[in-house]
């Protein structure tokens, strides 16, 4: 199938058509399970060791099933190319790093996962990198900490974990110099498609939505020919390569983004709902949410809302703790994007290691709980938070 042909079918389409060059004439993709290639002669060696994202030569350097992913997922961003890693953590270090050198600057969202955070906190300056943070509701505050000629990267990531906070990828996407890099990881080619606004380079933890069922550890990014190219070459001496196993899961996965994404994001905006204005309550955060404060934000650059959000307790850490030990149906686990409806308290895990004030900043409260929204029916789902919630104590 040509690309062009690819790109003119509609996003649940292009989930099960691409990604099939792995295939032969099996319909499903095999699993490459092996880490080297035989080469007939020296020349063929001297080739495939010299060709850029090869796929044949020693599975460091590329695989066909894991490239059968990539191409799957780089026809959902109608990106040119993808690359994928071991990890989203994979995936975002290696863009980062792959980018930026000793005496340059990025612009970061202060809101970030709490590891990409760290990453620009605590990695970054021990390699001379300066990073500036802007808020991610303040979108003429990144075109304002751009340093002409020395910023080469904006990092951001939307919507947010765990406030739900929503970039603009319009007005982001249209600052010119820096390369503009997005998390897209809580919404998803399905819901959102920033390269179409102006990024550059598309990061996801395939972990999440995209392998969609716990089982595969997975990262990727997206992008123009050159740019996978160069991240590529980093990636082959990072060494953070995605094992082809765990790509046939994301590929998988990708196969049922499309009708996965569209029940989550219905389960959870009546979930959102019901616990919007409920006495035990103080917030809710969910782009799909009328009442979130960048609603008309959302309806511009997300086609549903997502299965990712978060409340506040009233009662702080001690309602926290008592709701989420009191669901039965939900799992208390971290992760997302899954099959299964998981429950967080970030105050006590994913931003445990946070000083206090980055918290703070990041809206994480002592009685926040997030929420992964999974594929059980909605009505049980909605039956457990809410017993959860007279259980809690919370408002009461
Ligand atoms: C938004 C976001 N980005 C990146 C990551 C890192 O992904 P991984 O755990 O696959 O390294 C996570 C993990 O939770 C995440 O939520």
């Amino acid at each position: 199938m040509t690309d062009e042909q690819e790109l003119s079918y509609h996003l649940e389409t292009r989930a099960i058509v691409a990604g099939r060059s792995a295939n032969g004439r099996s319909l499903s993709t095999p699993l490459w399970a092996t880490t080297t290639y035989e080469s007939a002669t020296i020349e063929e060696g001297r080739r495939l060791a010299t060709t850029p994202r090869v796929t044949e030569f020693y599975s460091r350097y590329g695989n066909p099933t894991v490239r059968a992913f990539e191409e799957a997922l780089a026809a959902l961003e109608g990106a040119e190319a993808a690359q994928a890693f071991g990890s989203g953590m994979g995936a975002v270090s290696s863009s980062v790093l792959a980018m930026c050198s000793q005496g340059d600057h990025i612009v970061a969202q202060s809101q970030l996962y709490s590891a990409t955070s760290l990453l620009f906190q605590m990695v970054c300056p021990r390699f001379g990198i300066d990073v500036t943070y802007v808020d991610a509701t303040d979108s003429e505050g990144f075109a304002a900490a751009v340093q002409p000629g020395r910023t080469r990267l904006i990092f951001v990531e939307t919507p947010a974990n765990p406030v739900m906070q929503l970039v603009d990828l319009e007005a982001v996407g249209a600052i010119p110099g820096p390369i503009k890099v997005v998390d897209s990881t809580f919404a998803g080619p399905m819901i959102q498609r920033p390269l179409a606004h102006g990024f550059d380079l598309v990061v996801h933890s395939a972990t999440k939505s995209l392998a969609g069922h716990n089982d595969a550890t997975l990262g990727v990014v997206a992008g123009a020919e050159d740019l996978i190219q160069w991240i590529w070459s980093y990636h082959t001496i990072h060494g953070a390569v995605a094992s082809p196993f765990d790509a046939l899961n994301g590929l998988r996965g990708i196969r049922t983004l499309g009708v996965r994404i569209r029940q989550q994001s219905e389960s959870a905006l009546r979930l959102a709902e019901a616990l919007d204005g409920h006495e035990g309550v103080l917030r809710v955060n969910y782009p799909g949410l009328e009442s979130h404060p960048q609603r008309d934000l959302a309806k511009r650059q997300m086609d549903m809302g997502g299965g990712m959000l978060s409340f506040d307790l009233a009662g702080g850490l001690e309602a926290g703790r008592r709701f989420v030990e009191s669901v039965h149906l939900a799992h208390v686990a971290t992760s997302l994007g899954g099959t299964e409806t998981l429950m967080t308290h970030p105050a006590s895990t994913t931003a445990a290691n946070l000083p206090d004030e980055d918290r703070e900043m990041m809206g994480i409260g002592e009685g926040l709980v997030r929420v992964s929204v999974g594929l059980e029916h909605p009505d049980d789902i909605i039956a457990d938070v809410m017993q959860a919630l007279a259980a809690s104590g919370a408002g009461s």
